[in-house]
């Protein structure tokens, strides 16, 4: 369904120099460095799939995502979606996707959403049937109806992002691209889109191709995951085998109360060990240390943070997918 080979994008960004001599100088400079957003990737995604694309911020996946969908022009290698190349084909692409961005709307800010979904249909030449039986279906899902007569400027976060996700959905199309749809909503609204991006997943095979910071949005819909790092990829895979291979992890908490001197602490360099067998970070009052149990044990850990701090409480607990995918981000660990 998708085919991304060694898929590049740079940006050129051109120096600004201070003060207004150098902003006139700007003009005429052709100065420029360039920032590879995207570094030769290559993925096949196929129908009905649905895909996490997750990284840290800046890591490449909004470039990605608009080269997909034919915004952006590759600087090189190749992107085929069903068949097409997205930016030379833009209306056959614009008939078989869908897409949300969870920063901006899609919708007609003035008009009410049934105004629009009319305007969609024409648009999309959807079929009366069809687009009774769409509309019927979004209801039941997303619950739009609460608000069909409401101008898309009065809608709240959640509302509109339910609406945004109907709009990119009427045409029904094979693919749907969802760049962060639940970013700022509430668990509860978190929850239905969840639940109807699954739903039309299964219903119509969608192949849906999703980014998010949320690390449950992934836990709950997809099989798979692409993780990217600086523009590169660096893992392939199931979250389950991430898990497996990540098993052996553990990660401790201790409570400290000399912040700076707890800060200082660094597990792997004071133990000798490679960085990804025990990773050191302080978030609030609590020192945290994620490890391998083969490598090094928790009472040498907890012996030496005592030795230099004090510790008012410990936790232990398995490592969890998010900390396990910040080391891979970290660290490039390849799995
Ligand atoms: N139009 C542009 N011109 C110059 N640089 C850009 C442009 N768009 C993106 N970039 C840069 O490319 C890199 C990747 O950006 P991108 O938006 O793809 O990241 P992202 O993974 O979506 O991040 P986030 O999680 O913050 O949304 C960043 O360093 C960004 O500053
Ligand atoms: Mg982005």
């Amino acid at each position: 369904m998708i085919q991304v080979e060694n898929l590049t994008k740079e940006f050129k960004i051109y120096k600004k120099q201070p003060g207004l001599k150098g902003a006139v100088k700007g003009l005429f400079s052709k100065e420029a460095d360039i920032k590879k957003a995207v570094d030769n990737i290559s993925f096949n995604i196929g129908e009905g799939e649905m895909v996490g694309y997750i990284g840290a911020n800046g890591a490449g996946k909004s470039t990605t995502i608009k080269m997909m969908t034919g915004i952006l022009v590759p600087t090189s290698g190749k992107c085929i979606v069903n068949g097409i190349i997205p930016y030379k084909d833009r209306q056959k692409n614009a008939s078989q996707i869908g897409v949300v961005f969870g920063q901006r709307t899609q919708l007609w800010w003035d008009l009410p959403l049934t105004e629009t979904f009319s305007i969609l249909k024409e648009i999309y030449n959807v079929g009366d049937n069809d687009y009774k039986n769409r509309m019927e279906f979004f209801n039941e899902v997303l619950e739009i109806n609460e608000f069909i007569s409401s101008p898309v400027r009065t809608l709240s976060l959640g509302q509109r992002m339910r609406a945004d996700l109907a709009a990119a959905l009427i045409h029904n199309p094979k693919i749907l691209y969802l760049d962060e749809p639940t970013i700022g909503l509430d668990v509860m609204v978190k929850e239905n889109i969840r639940k109807a991006i699954k739903q039309i997943n299964q219903e119509f095979k969608t192949t849906v191709i999703l980014t998010t910071h949320d690390l449950s949005d992934i836990e709950e819909l997809c099989d798979r995951i692409i993780i990217i790092d600086k523009g590169k990829s660096v893992y392939d895979g199931s979250i389950e085998k991430i898990k497996d291979t990540y098993g052996y992890m553990r990660t401790v908490q201790t409570f400290v109360k000399e912040i700076n001197a707890a800060k200082q602490i660094d597990i792997s360099k004071e133990f000798g060990l490679a960085e990804e067998d025990a990773v050191t970070w302080m978030k609030d009052n609590s020192l945290f240390v994620s490890f391998n149990k083969n490598k090094i044990s928790i009472s040498e850990i907890v012996g030496h943070i005592m030795s230099k701090v004090q510790v008012m409480d410990i936790n232990i607990k398995e490592t969890d997918i998010e900390e396990i995918i910040k080391k891979i981000y970290g660290h490039e660990v390849k799995l």
